[in-house]
Parts: structure tokens; C-alpha cells; sequence
């Protein structure tokens, strides 16, 4: 029986998931988090639906077992596979609400009221069309233009933030998405792994508003477990626990969650969540 001192859930293919976080951690202090990062198979965005499907199972039934009060899909890939037919049906499966960052990120574009919009992310993701369906759901009048990256997501997990490999992936895509709708402003980092080297994003086109869906999706946890009466109300003072299990490895973690100002205590374990089907080839 879950109640408001239960943990809550987050997953990503990797570090990526520590965006969310990151805002948490502001927004929450006092919550619980057990988090999954599946490093070891990551990058997802190049892998099929399917696959992800299939992994992601595996992570909500590890965090099945420790009676999560919800989990919160820190990653847009695959947030992107949960409307898929015959896919997902997660929250279905398991009985706990899981929340996907992508449909977080859509309400917030759509609230601040932008004509047009920029996303990079997966390639998985922008082959999903989930973006524009969802923000046209919401307000049928925004023009939403997609950039995909198949090796950003990698790079980032290899743990060298400052790479000139990350700065040129960058480049490329500011310049392909620029190049092509030079009056775009404002652009969402459609992957929780870009906002880890948002300095980068930001250095290289200082004028434009670079959205990080993580704060979005914070908020609507906390709209959520409000809702449910799950909030978990400790003294102002209590930090509460994070635990990493991860089919990766240590090191990155460790400079990310340096990067993002993590500074609560934190346990990691090594986990095997089992392996994807097609490989992933970057
Ligand atoms: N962090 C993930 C996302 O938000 C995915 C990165 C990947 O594994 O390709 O899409």
C-alpha cells in the first residue's frame, strides 16, 4: 500500500533522467526517489519501438517491486512510444501512474503561447511525431519544427561534457534548425540528456530561449501527487533519498549529478535490466 512517504519513480535510458531531478530536488526536497538510468543499453533513440517498449517494461517492474507511489518518464523516447498502438499501455500494466515528460513539456509550450516552436531530440522522438500531436491537440495553431540528433544523447553519456564532439553536435543541429526557420526563439530540448550541456545550447545562440522540459514535468508531479493527496510533507529541513540503479556506471553519475547541482546524498547500485534486441548503432 503506497502512501505519501513512498518513493516516486524516474527513469531514462541513462543520465538524462537526473534533469528531472535536478528540479525535484528544488521543488520537492523532501521526496524519496528511486531512479533507474539504463546506461548500459542506452542510447535508446536509435533503437524501434518496440525495443524500448521492451526495456522499459523492465525498469517499471524493478520499480513495481519497491511500491513507487508514480513514476515519472524522465525520457522523451520513451515518453514518445506511449501512444503507440499496441505498445505501451504502461500505466494500465502496473496500476501507478506514469507520467510522461513530453506530454509535461507540451501543456508548458502551449500555456506560454508560442506561434512557433523549435525541438531537437531523438531521432526516435521526431520520428514519433509526438511533439506536434500533442501541442496541436492542445491549441490547434502552432507550427512546431523538428531537428533530430542520432549522437548527442551518446556523447553526453560518455561523461566529457566539455567534448568538442558535443559542441560541434550542437552546432550542427542550432545550425540546421536555424538555417532552415531562422525566426525561431524559442526551442525545447526535446532529450533530458541536452539540458545537461544547455551552457553549450545557450553559448552558441544566446538569443534564443532554450526550453528544459524537466521543470515542466517537476511541476506536474507536484500537481499530481497533490491531487492524490500523496505529497509527501516533511519538515522543511528533510532532504530526502536518492537511489541510482543503474546498468551503467559510476563515473557518470558522478559528474552529472555534480553538473546539475545534486547535492543530496545518494546510494548506486548496478543493475541488469536485460539487453535490447536491435543494437544501438551510435
Ligand atoms: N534521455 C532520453 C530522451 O529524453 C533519450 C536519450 C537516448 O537514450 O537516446 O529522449
Amino acid at each position: 500500500m503506497v502512501d505519501a512517504t513512498s518513493p516516486i519513480g524516474v527513469i531514462d535510458s541513462g543520465v538524462g533522467g537526473l534533469t528531472t531531478v535536478a528540479q525535484l530536488s528544488k521543488l520537492l526536497p523532501g521526496e524519496n526517489i528511486i531512479y533507474c538510468g539504463d546506461n548500459g543499453n542506452a542510447p535508446y533513440g536509435n533503437r524501434t519501438g518496440e525495443d524500448i517498449a521492451r526495456l522499459t517494461t523492465r525498469m517499471l517492474e524493478f520499480l513495481a517491486e519497491r511500491e513507487v507511489k508514480m513514476v515519472a518518464v524522465a525520457c522523451n523516447t520513451i515518453s514518445a512510444t506511449f501512444d503507440t498502438p499496441g505498445l505501451a499501455g504502461y500505466e494500465n500494466r502496473f496500476g501507478f501512474p506514469v507520467l510522461s515528460i513530453i506530454r509535461a513539456a507540451a501543456e508548458d509550450v502551449v500555456k506560454l503561447q508560442y506561434t512557433r516552436v523549435g525541438v531537437i531530440a531523438t531521432a526516435f522522438t521526431i520520428a514519433s511525431q509526438c511533439y506536434p500531436r500533442l501541442i496541436d491537440e492542445l491549441e490547434g495553431d502552432m507550427q512546431v519544427y523538428g531537428e533530430p540528433s542520432e549522437k548527442l544523447a551518446a556523447l553526453i553519456e560518455q561523461g566529457d561534457l566539455a567534448s568538442p564532439a558535443i559542441d560541434q553536435e550542437v552546432q550542427t543541429h542550432l545550425d540546421n534548425l536555424m538555417g532552415a526557420h531562422p525566426d525561431v526563439k524559442d526551442i525545447v530540448l526535446g532529450c533530458t540528456h541536452y539540458p545537461i550541456v544547455e551552457d553549450v545550447f545557450q553559448r552558441k545562440a544566446p538569443h534564443v530561449a532554450f526550453i528544459n522540459p524537466a521543470k515542466a514535468q517537476a511541476r506536474a508531479i507536484r500537481l499530481h501527487l497533490s491531487d492524490a493527496g500523496l505529497l509527501h510533507h516533511g519538515d522543511h529541513d528533510t532532504v530526502g533519498s536518492l537511489h541510482i540503479n543503474t546498468s551503467g556506471e559510476r563515473p557518470v553519475y558522478e559528474t552529472v549529478l555534480s553538473e546539475l547541482n545534486i547535492t543530496r546524498d545518494y546510494t548506486l547500485d548496478t543493475v541488469d535490466f536485460g539487453t535490447g534486441t536491435v543494437p544501438s548503432n551510435s
